[in-house]
């Protein structure tokens, strides 16, 4: 990728298209350079048990005409009308960047449009930055992979704690398939959460600004059946989002930052905004989270990253748009904050 001086188009509108399809969702975004949503579609893969990447990808490339034409038809403009592709070249399941990758390659070289892929993650937190008019705030991104807490310096986002095995909303869709719930299992266990009574005594792991949820997961899953269900999810959750809140807390103080942005699906969750919110109010911080609809995956986040990258001079040729599997938040050069 070739990173020149930002283009001084800013006060020509452009239009971006931008295709999401890293994991469960199929989502195609049009956005224009003033961060007008023009179009939002999306189609979300829901299954009895977990992802299955290749049913997923199927399921996605089935489903892309029809979204693709659904985004046009709601933004009331050709193909042609849009100045910039954009899509998540990842991290995400293989198989599902492919189908996103591969439609975004086909409208930008039938079109002639520039090309842009981006980071899926990144997408996140930008969105949310433009839905809240955050400013330089402490970014907590919980999301189904990915758990992190992170700083901005010197032109890049940096991770400051994270967890340390696996991703709060894979173990809440972990835990939920074990009492019986399908994909995603997120937004059903975040409902019982309210219906619980009773605390139960479950692991509890912080490192510094790291964390663990392996060992709560477990003893969560072998107390399935043996207790009160909505006590136990209760527990679980209240545990998970004490962990997470602890340690942006204590981001917080070492940061001095006055803003705690809170981004990715389980962001949507009611039971996390509330304790996260109660400890911004105790430390005089601002707590800023998107409408759950950007909380989650979506093509109008992957279409805003497009034009901020586009607009700030970056450039992909077709031949180097490889998807990655694996992409990490710290070595995107981030160039308009
Ligand atoms: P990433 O690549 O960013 O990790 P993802 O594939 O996990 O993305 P997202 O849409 O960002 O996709 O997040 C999905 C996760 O959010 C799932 O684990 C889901 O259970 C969880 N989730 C969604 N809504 C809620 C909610 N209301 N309460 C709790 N968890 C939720
Ligand atoms: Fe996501």
């Amino acid at each position: 990728m070739e990173i020149m001086k930002p283009r001084m188009v800013l006060l020509e509108k452009k239009i971006c298209l931008g295709i999401e399809s890293t994991a469960h969702t199929f989502g195609v975004g049009i956005v224009d350079s003033k961060g007008k949503v023009i179009a939002d579609k999306r189609i979300s893969f829901l299954s009895d048990g977990g992802i299955r990447p290749q049913e997923a990808a199927k399921k996605h490339l089935d489903n892309a005409p029809k979204i693709i034409k659904e985004a046009l038809d709601e933004a009331k403009i050709k193909i042609s009308d849009c100045d910039i592709v954009s899509f998540a070249r990842g991290p995400g399941l293989g198989p599902c960047l492919k189908v996103g990758a591969t439609c975004a390659r086909a409208i930008a070289l039938k079109n002639g449009k520039p090309l842009i892929p981006v980071n899926h993650c990144l997408a996140h937190i930008e969105i949310g930055k433009l839905e809240t008019k955050a400013k330089d705030p402490l970014i907590v991104y919980v999301s189904g992979g990915n758990t992190q807490i992170i700083s901005f310096k010197d032109g890049a986002y940096r991770v400051f704690g994270e967890t340390l095995d696996i991703g709060l909303g894979n173990m809440l869709d972990s835990f939920g398939r074990a009492l019986g719930y399908g994909f995603p299992a997120g937004p059903t266990l975040d409902e019982i959460y309210f219906r619980g009574k009773k605390y139960l005594f479950l692991p509890y792991t912080v490192k510094g600004t790291d964390l663990a949820f392996a060992g709560l997961e477990t003893a969560a899953k072998r107390l399935v059946g043996k207790t009160n269900k909505e006590n136990l999810v209760f527990s679980t959750l209240h545990n998970a989002f004490a962990m997470l809140t602890e340690a942006t807390e204590r981001a917080l103080a070492y940061t001095e930052k006055t803003e705690v942005l809170l981004v990715g699906g389980v962001a949507a969750s009611k039971a996390l905004r509330n304790i996260m919110f109660k400890m911004c109010i105790s430390r005089n911080t601002k707590f800023l989270v998107p409408q759950n609809k950007f909380c989650v995956d979506n093509g109008v986040m992957i279409a805003w990253l497009g034009i901020l990258e586009y607009l700030y001079g970056k450039k992909t040729e077709i031949g180097s748009s490889q998807i990655k599997q694996r992409m990490r938040l710290e070595e995107e050069k981030i160039l308009w904050a």
